[in-house]
C-alpha cells in the first residue's frame, strides 16, 4: 500500500507548526519567562532555538524522511537492523506519557473556553478565581469529561487520516490561530500600564542569566519544538521527496518561536495592567489570568479568545502525539489505521483519567500519588527530564556519528537543496555542539550535574 504523504507545502508546514505550538507556547513559555527573569531568558531562549532546536528539528525530520516509517520502522529501514530501533521505542511509550499529562491541561483549557463564555470570571476576585479552579479540578466528573472530548476530537481529526485529517485541520486551526494571537496582542497594547508588561518583557538585565535559567531555556526549547519523541519523524516521513527540510525546520522554528513571544506580549501587559505577580508559575494561565480578566474591559471577549487559542494550539499538539501511536501501532503491528486509532485512544482515555484522579485531595490519600509526587507530574516530569533529552540525545548521536556522512550529504545537500555552507554548520553542530548541550541538559536534570 501507498504510503499517505502531505499533498501540498503549506499543508505540511502546518501541521509541523501546529505540533510545535501547543500548551508549551502559551502556557508554559510565559511563566517560564516570567520566573526567569523576562527579557533575558528569552535571548537565551532564542540562542538555544538556534544552537539546538534547529539542528535537533532537522535530525529528527531527516530521519523519518529517510526511514519514511514510525520511529521504531524508520531506524530498521535506515540501519538494516532494530539496535537503533530503540529511538522509536522510546519515543512510543513517551507518546503515552506526554498524553497522559497534555489531554488533561488540554481539556482544562475547554473548560475555560465554556467558563468564559458563561461570564463565570466577570466581576470577581483572585480568590473566588482560585477557589473555582480548585472546585472544578477535583470535582467528581468535569475534568474527565473535558479530557474524553478533547481526546475524541483528536481522533476524530486522525480519523480522515493524514491528508483529510491532520493536513486539512492544520490548514484551518493554524491560521486561525495566528489571527487570535495577533488580535490579542494589539487588545493587549491599549490595556492601562501596559508598558510596564512590556518594560518587564524587554528588560534584558542579564546578571539574571545563570545556569538553571539556561536549562529551562533548553529543556523549553526542546519540548516546544516537539522534539525527541518521534513526532517529528513521523512527520518527516509524512513530508514529500525533494521538499527542502533544511528551510523547512528553519521556518518551523521561527514561527513556533514567534508564537511563543507573540503569547508573552498577550499575557504580561495584561498581568502588570492590574499589578500581578509575573512569577505565578503554572497557575499563570489558569488563575492570574482569569483574575485579570475578570477586572479588565472587554476581558468577556478576551478571556473567551484567550482560551480559544489554548485550545487549538493544544489540538494541533496532540493530533501529533497520538499520530506517532496510530502509526506505530499500525505499522508496527500489521494493523488496521481505524483500529489502532480505537486501541490506542481507549488506553489514553484510561491514563488519562487516572492522571487526572492523582490530582485529587483524597481523604486517606490518594492511590495514584506516589511519594509525594502525582502520577499527573510523575508523567510530566519522566518526559520532559528524562525521555525528550534521552531521545534527541540518541537521535544526534546516531547520525552525527552512526550514519554515513555522504549519505547525510547526499539527502539534504543533493535531493533537498540545502545550501552546503548551512549544511556544514549543520553537521558540526549535530555532531558535537547539540549532543553536548543536550547531555549538559540530561546530566543536570538527573541532578548529576
Ligand atoms: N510542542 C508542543 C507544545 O509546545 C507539545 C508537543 C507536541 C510535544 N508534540 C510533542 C512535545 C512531541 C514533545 C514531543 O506544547
Amino acid at each position: 500500500m501507498k504510503r499517505s504523504t502531505f499533498s501540498s507545502k503549506f499543508g505540511m508546514l502546518a501541521a509541523a507548526v501546529g505540533s510545535a505550538v501547543g500548551l508549551g507556547n502559551i502556557w508554559k513559555f510565559p511563566y517560564l519567562a516570567g520566573e526567569n527573569g523576562g527579557g533575558a531568558f528569552i535571548i537565551v531562549y532564542l540562542l538555544c532555538v538556534l544552537f539546538l532546536g534547529v539542528p535537533a528539528l532537522l535530525s529528527e525530520l531527516s530521519l523519518g524522511y529517510i526511514g519514511r516509517s514510525n520511529g521504531i520502522g524508520a531506524m530498521r529501514n535506515i540501519t538494516g537492523n532494530n539496535r537503533w530501533s530503540i529511538i522509536g521505542i522510546l519515543g512510543f511509550l513517551g507518546s503515552f506519557i506526554i498524553l497522559g499529562f497534555y489531554f488533561v491541561v488540554a481539556g482544562w483549557s475547554l473548560e475555560f473556553v465554556y467558563q468564559s463564555v458563561m461570564g463565570s470570571f466577570i466581576g470577581q476576585s483572585g480568590e473566588v478565581i482560585t477557589q473555582n479552579f480548585d472546585t472544578f479540578r477535583f470535582d467528581t466528573w468535569r475534568p474527565y469529561l473535558w479530557t474524553v472530548v478533547f481526546i475524541v476530537l483528536t481522533a476524530v481529526v486522525l480519523y480522515a487520516g493524514v491528508e483529510k485529517g491532520i493536513e486539512k485541520w492544520s490548514k484551518v486551526l493554524m491560521p486561525m490561530l495566528f489571527v487570535i494571537v495577533a488580535y490579542l496582542c494589539v487588545y493587549a497594547i491599549f490595556l492601562p500600564n501596559s508598558g510596564e508588561g512590556y518594560k518587564f518583557y524587554f528588560d534584558f538585565d542579564f546578571s539574571k542569566i545563570n545556569a538553571d535559567v539556561v536549562i529551562a531555556a533548553l529543556g523549553q526549547a526542546f519540548f516546544s519544538l516537539s522534539l525527541g519523541m518521534g513526532a517529528m519523524m513521523i512527520y518527516g516521513s509524512y513530508i514529500e521527496k525533494g521538499t527542502n527540510l533544511a528551510k523547512t525546520s528553519i521556518q518551523i522554528a521561527s514561527l513556533d518561536t514567534l508564537v511563543a513571544v507573540l503569547a508573552g506580549l498577550v499575557v504580561f501587559p495584561a498581568v502588570f495592567s492590574f499589578g500581578i505577580d509575573p512569577a505565578a508559575g503554572p497557575q499563570l494561565v489558569f488563575i492570574t489570568l482569569p483574575t485579570v480578566f475578570a477586572q479588565m474591559t472587554g476581558g468577556y471577549i478576551f478571556s473567551i479568545f484567550f482560551f480559544l487559542l489554548l485550545a487549538v494550539a493544544a489540538l494541533t499538539s496532540t493530533i501529533s502525539i497520538l499520530e506517532v501511536q496510530i502509526a506505530t501501532v499500525a505499522e508496527e503491528f500489521k494493523m488496521n489505521r481505524k483500529l489502532s486509532l480505537v486501541l490506542v485512544s481507549v488506553i489514553m482515555l484510561v491514563v488519562c483519567c487516572m492522571c487526572s484522579y492523582s490530582l485529587i485531595p483524597v481523604e486517606g490519600g490518594n492511590e495514584l500519588v506516589f511519594f509525594g509526587v502525582s502520577l499527573f507530574d510523575i508523567c510530566d516530569i519522566i518526559t520532559s527530564y528524562i525521555i525528550l533529552p534521552l531521545g534527541g540525545l540518541l537521535i544526534m548521536l546516531f547520525l552525527g556519528w552512526f550514519y554515513k556522512k555522504e549519505d547525510l550529504h547526499y539527502v539534504l545537500v543533493v535531493e533537498t537543496k540545502c545550501s552546503e555552507g548551512l549544511f556544514k554548520v549543520y553537521y558540526f553542530f549535530l555532531r558535537f555542539i547539540a549532543p553536548l548541550l543536550l547531555l549538559a541538559v540530561f546530566l543536570q536534570q538527573l541532578g548529576l550535574f
